[in-house]
């Protein structure tokens, strides 16, 4: 028996890797990733292709190994070239992501050390760091001692872990689930709607709040329903407002509703999914003033404060409530209770074995220190008006509302064609040229475009050239229409 596992150990040591193969696998990879982001300002926001990543099936899983060199012709190609170039800071569709690249060390580190992120006891310094950095954004929201979050996948999952917070919160019965009320507007994101089903209340009354012309839930009427609602014999669960929607940038009146939330004794939980970060700013603060009367809130790491993809967080205001629905003990987990000193993350959501999100967080907020992402969030704030006086002046577009944070919503009126299928046409062409990337959207049934300004690489520069563009394009579909 000791010959065949020595026989597999030979094998299996492969797997170990040695100093030189480090060396040259890093250099190789490290010369990827330069040639990726010197050549950035140069590469298209987004690439249209027949194949859309095809080729990555030509090299099936086999056990004969490869070379790295290969590898990285086939994510050049394959992978880097078709799709949206969210790296790029003429990507300004849905809501950009960011890619930091103190973040890319922070998670080349995490993965060689593999620290266990999971609880405290097994990685205390990796935990500290994940909860230093939620006290952080905690602070910025305005909550008090005793607040608790958790680091996430993403916004989704954030706002899935807040709902199945307020519903164990309330101690409401299943079967008073269809009784239970949740207060909203149309323009709250979908993961909410997606949520209502994983949390087990697909039978609840989802009630869309009117809003008003901004798109803004009306506080007024969000209080006469819950009132009605009350008078009716169900069940007002909790209310998910939204500081800075997605389609549109808007930002409910948060201090009014957490008022309403107060005297009505409702878990109000605010989506700033997006907008959060903006916090760090002047204008946000006034924008979202009365954040800190929420429960709990979303906000995304990879959206305002310009991570790579795969960070979200969730804040919640009362800790205790977060680990009251979230913490489960498991028998082979005893030893690891001996430690807490602090909250571990398995105990504030579903996750056990996580990846060590906090890392990718902590570098760059320590390297760079704070007030470059402020500068860069009160850039786009800025950056977002001047794209909204620069759209005025042109003939023939009408604009929503002035923005609110750094989405700007308008669409092109032309003079005899159907607007929807005109602006339709714009954004494909867009898309199809491929050098600067908008998104579009319907509002009660009306096509719209918007530029969504958050990726840090998105400077004055950048902004020019997507509206001269979007200039360019309106004329060809003009001209293509004659
Ligand atoms: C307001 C808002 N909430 C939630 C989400 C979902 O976040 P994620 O894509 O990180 O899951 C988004 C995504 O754009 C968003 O804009």
């Amino acid at each position: 028996m000791e010959q065949q596992i020595k026989e597999l150990e030979k094998q299996a040591r492969k797997l170990e890797t040695t100093a030189q193969d480090r060396k040259s696998l890093l250099e190789e990879a490290t010369d990827y990733g330069e040639e990726f982001l010197t050549s950035l300002s140069e590469k298209p926001a987004f690439v249209n292709s027949d194949e859309k990543g095809k080729g990555v099936y030509d090299i099936p899983f086999s056990d004969k190994p490869k070379k790295l060199d290969d590898l990285l012709d086939v994510l050049n190609s394959e992978v880097d070239t078709p799709g949206l170039n969210p790296a790029s800071g003429k990507h300004a569709g849905y809501i950009p992501g960011g890619g930091l690249y103190p973040s890319a060390i922070a998670d080349y580190l995490a993965a060689i050390t593999n620290r266990y992120t999971g609880v405290f006891f097994s990685s205390p310094g990796a935990v500290r760091i994940e909860n230093m950095c939620i006290r952080w954004m905690n602070d910025l929201v305005g909550y008090p001692e005793g607040a608790s979050g958790n680091l996430t996948s993403g916004g989704s999952i954030a706002n899935l872990i807040a709902l199945v917070a307020a519903r164990d919160n309330s101690e409401i019965k299943a079967r008073d689930f269809d009784r239970a009320v949740i207060y909203t507007t149309r323009q709250v994101h979908h993961c909410v709607v997606k949520a209502i089903k994983f949390a087990g209340l697909r039978e609840a009354r989802l009630r869309t709040i009117p809003m008003d012309e901004h798109y803004r839930m009306k506080a007024d009427a969000l209080e006469e329903q819950i009132q009605s609602d009350k008078d009716e014999g169900l069940i007002p669960l909790t209310i998910f407002a939204s500081a800075g929607t997605t389609d549109l940038g808007a930002v409910d009146p948060i201090d009014e509703i957490g008022d309403i939330a107060d005297r009505h004794d409702l878990w109000f939980h605010v989506d700033a999914a997006y907008g959060g970060f903006f916090l760090l700013t002047d204008h946000g603060r006034e924008v979202m003033s009365g954040i800190e009367k929420s429960d709990s809130a979303t906000i995304d790491p990879h959206k305002g404060l310009f991570l790579p993809y795969g960070s979200g967080a969730l804040l919640v205001r009362d800790g205790q409530k977060l680990y009251d629905s979230q913490h489960m003990s498991a028998n082979y987990l005893q030893d690891t209770y001996k430690a807490n000193e602090e909250a571990s993350p398995a105990d504030l959501s579903p996750e056990l074995s996580k990846h060590f999100r906090g890392l990718r967080m902590w570098l760059p907020l320590q390297l760079f220190g704070v007030a470059p992402f402020r500068a860069a969030l009160k850039e786009k704030l800025l950056l977002a008006r001047y794209a909204y006086s620069k759209l005025q002046q042109i003939d023939g577009i009408e604009l929503g509302p002035e923005p609110e944070l750094s989405v700007v919503f308008f669409r092109y009126l032309p003079e005899d064609e159907d607007p929807d299928t005109f602006n339709k046409a714009i954004v494909d062409r867009i898309h199809k040229d491929g050098r600067v990337f908008i998104s579009s959207t319907h509002i009660n049934g009306t096509v719209y475009l918007r530029l969504a300004i958050l990726n840090f690489r998105t400077h004055l520069e950048e902004v020019k050239q997507i509206v001269a563009i979007l200039k360019e394009m309106i004329s060809e579909v003009e001209s293509s229409k004659q």
